[in-house]
């Protein structure tokens, strides 16, 4: 019996979280470790992300969040930049078919209007061609931050007030998170997050108030189902108790 196959009988197919999300960490240093250019480690992520993204949605997990770009990656040198918007085209160009195949369904979490033309063209069509897929859905989080998504939700959620299409008085919790990337969605049960670091970066801000957290030192290139599978078990033992007893 190999790990995975260890893995597999444990966990339990009646307590899956429904939406895991990943802050995919790490690229850098794995290429770092080898002598490569960062983009290597990046390259070797989006391996990682095809993989993870055919082990959840063959699991059973109905949505999965994958960080891939934030509003403060616009920092990084242009040639990172560059590299990683090829790399998300690479991914659409060889994954779109599987996906769509695998009855997974593309969603965007950030503004792309700020995206160059090519991968804002090419996300575009993904997220058309996948949008009455029911299996999974695969929301990846581009030129996202989580501060700028609770602010421009405010925005719109004004609008809405001064046009008298929302009372003042309706405002709760459950409404607002209507006005977030993630409308209609089950907030994230599990956020992963490999690498060592310990802590969120401008992640799901709004959505994560009652996740549970598994951080790793594994960095994401290395990331691999059995990794997957051990964070949903360590999930599957906590006690969730959302404010309770
Ligand atoms: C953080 O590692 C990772 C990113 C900023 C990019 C994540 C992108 C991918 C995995 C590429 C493929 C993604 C898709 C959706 C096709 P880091 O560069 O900050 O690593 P470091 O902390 O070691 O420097």
């Amino acid at each position: 019996m190999t790990r995975l196959d260890d893995l597999k009988a444990k966990v339990n197919l009646d307590n899956l979280p429904k939406h895991v999300a990943i802050i995919m960490d790490g690229n850098g240093r794995w290429a770092q470790k080898r002598s490569l250019p960062r983009n290597f480690g990046h390259q070797e992520g989006m391996e990682r992300v095809i993989e993870i993204v055919e082990c959840a949605s063959q699991l059973g997990i109905k949505y999965l969040t994958l960080y891939a770009f934030s509003t403060e990656n616009w920092k990084r040198p242009k040639t990172e930049i560059d590299g990683l918007m090829k790399i998300l085209v690479l991914y659409i160009r060889r994954e779109l078919d599987r996906l769509h195949k695998n009855n997974i369904k593309l969603n965007i979490l950030g503004d792309i209007s700020k995206l160059p033309e090519l991968p804002r063209k090419e996300v575009i069509k993904a997220i058309d061609k996948t949008k009455n897929n029911t299996k999974m859905v695969l929301n990846i989080a581009l030129n996202y931050g989580g501060r700028d998504e609770i602010i421009n939700g405010i925005k719109d959620l004004y609008k809405d007030i001064e046009v008298g299409k929302i009372n003042y008085d309706e405002i709760d919790a459950n409404l607002f998170s209507n006005y977030l990337y993630t409308k209609g969605q089950p907030d994230p049960d599990l956020v992963i997050r490999p690498s060592g670091e310990l802590r969120i970066s401008n992640f799901l801000l709004y959505q994560i108030a009652y996740s549970e957290f598994w951080f790793s030192d594994i960095l994401w290139p290395d990331f691999k189902e059995n990794n997957l599978y051990e964070a949903i078990i360590d999930y599957q033992n906590r006690n969730r108790r959302f404010g309770g007893i």
